[in-house]
């Protein structure tokens, strides 16, 4: 069986090529905008800098074939259900960051790890905002 998902936006970081990805988020890198697809736009409402929020996306360049991988950070060898690796079946990164500012269907974060225009696919808040 298979599922379709519907991309909500777009990530745009200043990485074109994946070396230049950070290896995860880091909360002291540069701005990224997440653009979220005008149809979506009312959809943000209730989010405010400050809020935490979960990023979700489609690693859209990531290959699939083995189920055990070397470690970067370390080289050991370890099952892709133990490592964060974009190489698995279903390619989804996940980034918990602070939202710095939001300006209509763009909500600004620091830091994010995936290369410029990956495909965002959900948007949730860590913990219910005040
Ligand atoms: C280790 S993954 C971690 C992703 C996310 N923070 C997570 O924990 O789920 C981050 C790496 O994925 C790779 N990557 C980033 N964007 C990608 C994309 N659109 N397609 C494939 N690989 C990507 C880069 O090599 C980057 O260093």
């Amino acid at each position: 069986m298979t599922y379709q998902l519907k991309p909500i936006g777009l990530i745009r970081t200043p990485y074109s090529t994946l070396d230049e990805c950070p290896r995860n988020i880091e909360e002291s890198g540069p701005v990224c905008r997440v653009i979220v697809n005008t149809e979506f736009k009312d959809a943000l409402s209730g989010l405010d800098p400050g809020h935490r929020i979960l990023i979700l996306y489609w690693m859209d360049q990531a290959s699939f074939s083995e189920l055990i991988l070397p470690s970067r950070k370390t080289g050991e060898r370890k099952g892709i259900f133990a490592l964060r690796t974009p190489q698995r079946p279903n390619p989804i990164g996940i980034a918990k960051v602070p939202i710095e500012s939001i300006d209509g269907n763009c909500i600004y974060v620091k830091g994010l790890d995936c290369l410029d225009k990956t495909p965002l696919i959900d948007i949730k808040p860590t913990r219910r905002p005040s």
